[in-house]
């Protein structure tokens, strides 16, 4: 076993009939961390958790032996797997692509992309929040769309009564800012209309630091909750991945890591306005 794989096995062991999640987040495949993935599906496999919900950035630049990368991992697990795609999915340099298909390169497992998962009494519902083109300069940000939204907000509806929906995506819904700097276009309303909804939590990625922050909006508040990276793209804290818990009334949530870091130590106050790791070459997040 991985160092750090196991020691707090008896801590996080799920509740009689509660679920498990396993969040992960920006793989960035072509710059991964291999120990650390490694040990993320030792950890699958030995845990089999409910689902896995992957929130973005599978890969470094979209390349072709990246997403090949990413499907041979992903379809290695033995559990149900929901993939987001993040801004750094879509492909960059093959313009017409972009407009035309931008998820073209996740045929091999195209299944597995915003896919729902239902579980008894709770429900992984996606939002996408790229678009292929944006009227400002940082085309790394999030953009949510009408259709998007709508998307997201029918299934959410949809659900039979009782279940509670857990929202995936992979920027974070913050919509503040300064400057013209907004993170998320339309953040604030798809926030606004999941609070009315009564959504147990919505899981993102983009930052590269874990986070869990209730997000206040006029129809109550939004859980936003954050997943760092398994890349070697790290910002401020070693790679990781959530592990949650829901036992039908309290979601709790752990931030795993191989150096045994708690909670407080890997854990972000704030989404970053700028979410580029430091140090790290000119790539966004
Ligand atoms: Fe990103
Ligand atoms: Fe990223």
């Amino acid at each position: 076993m991985l160092a750090g794989g196991g020691a707090d096995l008896l801590a996080t062991l799920p509740m009689a009939d509660g679920k498990t999640l396993f969040h992960l987040s920006d793989i960035h495949f072509g710059y991964e961390d291999n120990h650390a993935l490694a040990w993320v599906r030792q950890e699958i496999a030995a845990r089999q958790p409910d689902a896995v919900a992957v929130t973005g950035d599978l890969t470094m630049r979209a390349r072709p032996r990246e997403f090949a990368a990413a499907e041979k991992w992903l379809h290695a697990l033995s559990v149900p797997v929901t993939v987001e795609p993040g801004n750094h999915d879509l492909p960059g340099y093959h313009l017409p692509l972009r407009y035309l298909n931008p998820l073209a390169r996740f045929e091999s497992f195209r299944e597995l992309v915003e896919r729902r998962i239902e579980l008894p009494g709770l429900a992984l519902v996606p939002l996408n929040t790229n678009v292929p083109a944006q009227p400002r300069l940082n085309w790394s940000k999030g953009w949510i769309t009408d259709r998007a939204l709508a998307d997201c907000l029918r299934q959410i509806d949809a659900l039979p009564q009782g279940v509670r929906a857990i929202v995936t995506a992979h920027h974070p819904l913050r919509e503040a800012g300064t400057h013209g700097t907004a993170l998320t276009r339309n953040g604030s309303r798809a926030l606004d209309q999941l609070a009315r909804r009564n959504v147990l939590a919505v899981l993102s990625g983009h930052v590269h630091d874990a986070f869990d922050i209730m997000e206040q909006t006029p129809h109550g508040p939004v859980r936003m909750i954050g997943a760092g990276t398994l890349s070697r793209r790290i910002r401020s804290t070693p790679p990781s991945f959530n592990e949650l818990h829901w036992n039908g009334e309290q979601l709790n949530v752990r931030v795993r890591n191989l150096e045994g870091k708690a909670n407080a130590e890997m854990m972000v106050d704030e989404v970053p306005e700028d979410a580029t790791p430091p140090d790290r070459d000119t790539a966004d997040a």
